[in-house]
């Protein structure tokens, strides 16, 4: 549907629903699992700059720091330290797998008290460690815990929210990210200034994993993971529940069994399905997109945010200062893309945040190669490096109503019922898989392309933005159970799916 003729059929309960107080509320509590994911993102880079928790568990950095004023950018290269910060992701890679099978069993909602319980432990761990392995071990089980979450509140969030809201309901997981990111800065920012801060900086993930525990407990699950898990009834009551009981639900209700019927029907197993060629542009997607997605260097922020000010000069108490800055600036735009996402559509904001994420890493790289150079043993001044702080927050504004969202949203939103808890696994587990990768090389790339890192980045900007505007359908308001038409009229994908049936509402030939 490139250019917007797509028109829904009869199916236009989702178009037409209301929003009631039980939506927003199902919805929120799912959003909610981007809090654990944001804290467990924005813990590290701040604990890691913190001087007891350097000289408890990597004293060769401290040192490193002490004798060589040598160069700027290798400072913190430590491959044991950007393993405590990936081993989360790795499990997280893991769980996911797993939840997209168990999902199928127990539910959304369980899975999601799962990942809570999981993550609390976890921090209980991180927070008490007196050793390198309770570290990595309590940063494991945060891992499995963002793992589940992450695999099921998108898929919650799509099944729940009215179509026509669809796109707004689901940037609130990446609100909750950056909620997260933003806490875990302004509590290293205080916990920096006691001898055990970093115990309670991680100890404190506890609270994000309780608020959404909890929260998830009181929620119903979503109509279709109960329609298919047979509970019919439960599914009646609760669409009506989350349209309003004045609305007619039985034609939705009809749809998902019909779907699901059409699931169990062929008793095939997902995770071998999604290979079958009607399902090519879902799965090339389900890849690209949480790929992409990692390569736009967002995490060099991310995660390293203190760091990187304090390589570029700021001192470590203004380093996460900094970062908090940036944080803040984070939360405004990610309302940027609530408004406009189910107004103006997903590709308008990824070809205009794609082209000011270039923009600003091309100048980032311009300033730092003009004034440390490629030696760096000075450090830059403070007008630059707010130069470069607020080129950052440009950058992040863009990613944040861009590629930040949206990477959840369209993975959660493309796939029938039929493969979307797998198709949903495979694209957590990409976002994973290459989030650790990059997290295991960026430092060392830093101290190694220098300000080219940033050159790298924009180079894969221009790609990527290039490949949503010829190969990703608009998905705007369309009704998940209809989204096989957008493939149907698209000029690449057509070739593969046309001749397929409507992968939900009718039986897979195959
Ligand atoms: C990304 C994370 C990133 C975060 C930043 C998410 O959408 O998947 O890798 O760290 O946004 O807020």
């Amino acid at each position: 549907m490139a250019g917007g003729g797509f028109t829904v059929d009869s199916n236009v309960y989702g178009v037409n629903a209301r929003l009631t107080a039980s939506v927003v509320i199902s919805c929120i509590v799912a959003a909610s699992g981007g809090l654990i994911f944001g804290y467990g993102i924005g813990i590290s880079g701040g604990v890691t700059t913190m001087v007891p928790f350097l000289e408890k568990f990597f004293p060769s950095i401290l040192r490193r720091m002490e004798n060589a004023k040598n160069n700027t950018y290798c400072i913190y290269d430590s491959q044991v330290l950007t393993a405590f910060t990936s081993s989360l992701y790795i499990a997280g890679l893991v769980a996911s797998l797993f939840a997209g099978r168990l999902t199928r069993a127990i539910g959304r909602k369980s899975i999601m008290v799962l990942g809570g319980f999981t993550f609390l432990v976890g921090a209980a761990i991180n927070g008490a460690a007196f050793n390198i392995e309770m570290l990595i071990l309590g940063r494991i089980l945060l891992g499995f815990g963002v793992g589940f979450t992450n695999q099921v509140s998108g898929i919650y969030l799509s099944e729940t929210a009215p179509s026509k809201w669809r796109g707004a309901f689901n940037t609130g997981f990446q609100l909750f990210i950056g909620i997260g990111v933003l806490s875990a800065y302004v509590f290293n920012f205080f916990s920096a200034k006691l001898y055990w801060g970093w115990r309670l900086s991680l100890g404190l993930a506890a609270a994000p994993a309780i608020i959404m525990g909890l929260c998830a407990l009181l929620i119903s699950d979503t109509p279709s993971s109960l329609v298919q898990r047979g509970k019919l009834e439960e599914a009646r009551r609760s669409l009506l529940r989350i349209r309003g009981v004045e609305s007619d639900i039985e034609a939705e209700l009809n749809d998902l069994v019909k779907a699901s019927e059409a699931t169990s029907a062929v008793n095939e197993d997902p995770f071998k399905s999604i290979f079958e060629r009607q399902y090519r542009p879902h799965l090339v997607m389900a890849v690209a997109i949480p790929f992409f997605q990692q390569l736009t260097g967002i995490n060099i922020i991310a995660f390293y945010a203190p760091v990187l000010f304090q390589s570029v000069g700021f001192g470590s108490d203004s380093a996460l200062l900094s970062a908090i800055i940036l944080g803040s600036v984070n939360l405004t735009s990610i309302l940027v893309s609530t408004f406009i996402v189910d107004r103006y559509g997903r590709k308008v904001l990824f070809m205009e945040g794609g082209i000011q994420m270039v923009v600003c890493q091309v100048t980032i790289a311009c300033v730092i190669g003009a004034t440390l150079g490629v030696s760096a043993n000075e450090s830059m001044s403070k007008g630059y490096s707010i130069l470069v702080l607020v080129l950052m927050c440009i950058y992040a504004a863009a990613f944040r109503w861009s590629w930040g969202p949206l990477s959840w949203l369209i993975p959660s939103e493309i796939f029938p019922m039929r493969i979307r808890p797998a198709g949903q696994s495979i694209s957590v587990a990409v976002n994973f898989v290459t989030t650790s990768i990059l997290a295991q090389t960026f430092l060392t790339m830093l101290c190694h392309f220098k300000y080219g890192t940033f050159l790298f980045y924009a180079g894969w900007i221009t790609v990527m933005t290039i490949f949503v505007a010829l190969f990703l359908p608009e998905t705007k308001g369309v009704p998940l159970e209809s989204m096989h038409k957008v493939w149907e009229q698209h000029w690449f994908w057509h070739r593969f799916v046309s001749r397929a049936p409507p992968s939900d509402l009718q039986k897979p030939t195959d």
